[in-house]
């Protein structure tokens, strides 16, 4: 089931990506509203892109419950729940930086079992089925993700992001602050989904961030995980208080440090 599961998310995914795309206006998009702070906006393509995902998902799988970041939400009757991110991204979205992704998983009672992200401006795509492994496409070329060794700790480069909430941005900087110096460097990209599919592929040694949403990384989290990464938070599944992700040679060393360095 969990490969139909995969196929209906790439299908729609690649849809919505299409949808995504051709809607976005050369130059700036404009900004419909925003949610937890001035800076958190939302477009009308978010918003028109969930509705797009959420009436193909459900017009295939009727019982089936969905919850999207946009807060469209259905409650279902089967064990099934698709958690959608229709922009991950959505600031390099609105400014034109090609960086932003769309995010479809399901979950079955509650364990997501297929994750799929589509990096729209690219076409870059990242697919994973809980225990038959992730792969990457590009074009034509699909490849098997293994998560390679990673650095010492001093030459990690460390994917992160912030709140929209000034408060928590504030203790985040403080925490960035303690981690910078003991690091070779960190990337803040913009999208948390693309991050993690990073991570799986090489690209990224660690990720951190604190105040992630299911929908920022279910898919993504599934492909890190399929890769070989462990992806884990304060008491073991990664939630909005902490995602921790590196790969299991090294990720007590990893979390470790970014515990002690307040995140
Ligand atoms: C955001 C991105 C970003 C992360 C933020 C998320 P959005 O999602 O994933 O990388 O740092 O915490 O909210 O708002 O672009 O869908
Ligand atoms: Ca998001």
């Amino acid at each position: 089931m969990s490969d139909e599961l995969l196929a209906l998310a790439r299908e729609v995914g690649l849809e919505a990506a299409d949808f995504v795309a051709s809607s976005r206006p050369d130059g700036r998009v404009g900004v419909a509203d925003t949610k937890s702070s001035p800076t958190d906006v939302v477009t009308e393509i978010d918003h028109a892109t969930e509705d797009l995902i959420r009436s193909r998902i459900l017009e295939r799988r009727p019982d089936d419950g969905f919850v999207g970041e946009e807060g469209h939400d259905v409650q279902g009757t089967s064990p099934v729940e698709w958690v959608v991110d229709p922009i991950d991204g959505t600031v390099n979205f609105v400014y034109g930086i090609p960086c932003y992704a769309v995010s479809i998983a399901a979950a079955v009672d509650g364990v997501v079992e297929a994750g799929y992200v589509v990096n729209v401006a690219s076409g870059e795509e990242w697919a994973a089925v809980r225990g038959a492994g992730s792969w990457r496409q590009v074009g034509e070329r699909r490849v098997r993700l293994t998560a390679p060794e990673p650095p010492v700790l001093a030459h990690a480069l460390v994917g992160t992001g912030f709140s929209y909430v000034p408060e928590i941005r504030a203790k985040q900087a403080a925490a960035l602050a303690q981690l910078l110096p003991q690091v070779r460097d960190i990337r803040r990209t913009g999208s948390a989904a693309l991050d993690l599919c990073e991570l799986a592929a090489g690209r990224l040694d660690a990720f951190v961030e604190q105040g992630l949403m299911p929908w920022d990384h279910a898919a993504a989290g599934l492909v890190a995980t399929e890769a070989g990464i462990l992806v884990a938070g304060l008491d073991g599944e990664p939630d909005e208080r902490l995602v921790m992700a590196a790969h299991p040679a090294i990720s007590e060393e990893y979390f470790a440090l970014f515990r002690a360095c307040g995140f």
